[in-house]
């Protein structure tokens, strides 16, 4: 966790340190390569999108690790998520290791507390302007002491002061906010209070749109069963 400032790696290694066990292979379109290694004698995670280099892709990868890098950097010092160590190729960068189990493992030995943290911690980081955007039981880990530290900010956003009350932007915290409770219920059967289910209600322009689309979806259906 993130609460000592790590040092940046030193430099930028001439090759890919070398892989003591992978975390998640990357197996579907522009998923990275996870692996665990020692940098400068500390435990870190790389993640590895090098094998886009070269490919007309590469450039959507290096926006993925731009994307995580800057929201890294920006939340140095919070305990809630991993130091960013560096970026250590063009397309790799290297994240503090956090020791830690899945939250889908972990819920179920200390379910509210951790709950009351992590809803506190989203709430937070959409105060800083960030949504992180897919919020899953994979992508929260459980550190010692039961805090939960959010990994994964390739699909953050960070909007501008002037966009931070725009309906688009609202939305994605409500998106964060919605995937929160639906692990909590989940995980520990607790479901959303009358407050929060308030929050959560979708508005009009929302649910039309997505109105429109299953109607749209189910039309395409039937006429291709016909
Ligand atoms: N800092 C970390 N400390 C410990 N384990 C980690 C860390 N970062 C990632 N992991 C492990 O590696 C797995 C995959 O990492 P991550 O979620 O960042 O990649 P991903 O889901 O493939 O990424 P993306 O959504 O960007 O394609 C995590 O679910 C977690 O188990
Ligand atoms: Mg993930």
């Amino acid at each position: 966790m993130n609460t000592t400032r790590l040092p940046a790696v030193a430099q930028r290694p001439a090759r890919l340190p070398p892989r003591c066990r992978t975390l998640k292979r990357g197996e579907r379109l522009l998923e990275p390569e996870v692996y665990l290694t020692r940098l400068d004698g500390r435990a870190a995670v790389v993640k590895d999108y090098s094998r886009y280099r070269h490919t007309p892709l590469a450039p959507l990868a290096r926006v993925l690790v731009r994307r995580e890098a800057r929201a890294l950097r920006r939340l140095a010092g919070w305990r809630h998520a991993p130091a960013l160590l560096g970026r250590i190729a063009p397309l790799a960068l290297a994240i503090e290791y956090v020791p830690g189990i899945p939250l889908s493992q972990a819920a179920a030995d200390s379910p509210a507390p951790v709950f009351a943290q992590l809803r506190g911690a989203v709430a937070r980081l959409h105060a800083a302007g960030i949504t992180h955007n897919d919020l899953h039981p994979a992508n929260v880990l459980i550190a010692s002491g039961g805090t939960p530290v959010l990994i994964d900010f390739a699909s953050s956003l960070r909007a501008p002061h002037w966009l931070r009350r725009s309906p688009l932007v609202r939305q994605l915290r409500r998106g964060d906010l919605a995937n929160v409770l639906k692990m909590q219920a989940r995980l520990t059967g607790i479901g959303p209070g009358r407050r929060q289910r308030a929050t959560l209600a979708e508005p009009g322009w929302v649910r039309s749109i997505r109105d429109g689309w299953k109607r749209l979806y189910r039309r395409d259906r039937r006429r291709a069963q016909d």
